[in-house]
């Protein structure tokens, strides 16, 4: 393979940045210092330790992972903590491949809040989300009924770290982050929360219909530390209104519906 070859097969795998001056190789690194039982059967909830490597963190196992993400969050009671919390949180393996923390964007004050999936290469290398082109779509969407990113929305992420070659975060990275973005959500405790595509919606609400059913239909939206449940809106991911042009019109219709229930909160 030539050395152009080998650079457009890393770009195709997600590595298409890079992050430190001179390279690392991870293959001679020297390897953990021990390494953990082999599997055999365990009682459901048990949890293993993970094991010290000098070189590379040793994965945090799945239950172990979402145990802590629900203890470091729920210690959280600013967001400056909260993205303390999550930028030493080591349960999300995406933390050790992204470049930073995308943790939001926008005003924390704001009355309406957005939530989307995950960064993609544009948020990662800036550490912000929505600032690719699917961002900037989303803000001319919010700009039309008058929302803005700067003064009047805020912005997250249910994953804060982008996955490689922007891949859908699997069931164990979205669990070790939920807890993380349901405090930001209490935290933020906004008026309105809107869900932006199919994973945030059926994270957020538990359900199993995707984006297609769910778009435009208001549902609360509640976790324990919200003094009352927020009124939610799915709606479909700019991504992928830029790839499905047509549905812009069902989207539109959202939109409006969103701008309505926003006026009713100003009277
Ligand atoms: N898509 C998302 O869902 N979030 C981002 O931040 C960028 C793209």
């Amino acid at each position: 393979m030539d050395d152009l070859a080998a650079l457009r097969y890393l770009v195709e795998l997600g590595a298409d940045e890079a992050i430190a001056e001179a390279p690392v190789d991870r293959f001679s690194a020297p390897p953990p210092a021990e390494l953990p039982a082999p599997a055999r059967p365990a009682p459901a909830m048990r949890v293993v330790a993970p094991v010290a490597s000098p070189a590379i963190a040793a994965p945090v196992p799945a239950a172990q992972a979402v145990i802590s993400a629900r203890d470091a969050a729920a210690a959280a009671n600013t967001l400056d903590e909260l993205r303390e919390a999550l930028a030493k949180f080591d349960g999300c393996p995406l933390k050790a491949t992204a470049t930073n923390l995308c943790f939001a964007d926008g005003n924390p004050e704001a009355k309406i809040m957005f939530v989307g999936e995950a960064p993609g290469a544009d948020e990662d290398r800036q550490g912000k989300p929505f600032v690719g082109v699917s961002g900037q779509l989303l803000d001319r969407m919010i700009g039309f009924i008058g929302l803005d990113r700067k003064t009047n929305a805020y912005i997250a992420n249910v994953i804060p770290w982008r996955p490689p070659a922007n891949r859908t975060p699997t069931a164990a990275e979205i669990a070790a982050c939920e807890p993380f973005i349901r405090r930001q959500i209490e935290l933020c405790n906004p008026q309105i929360l809107v869900l932006v595509g199919n994973i945030s919606t059926k994270t957020l609400l538990g359900t199993t219909d995707g984006i297609i059913r769910m778009r435009g239909k208001w549902r609360d939206y509640s976790s324990p530390g919200l003094k009352a449940p927020i009124p939610a809106l799915p709606i479909f991911h700019p991504a992928y209104l830029l790839r499905t042009p047509a549905q812009k019109r069902d989207s539109w219709r959202d939109l409006l519906s969103l701008k309505q229930r926003i006026q009713m909160l100003s009277k």
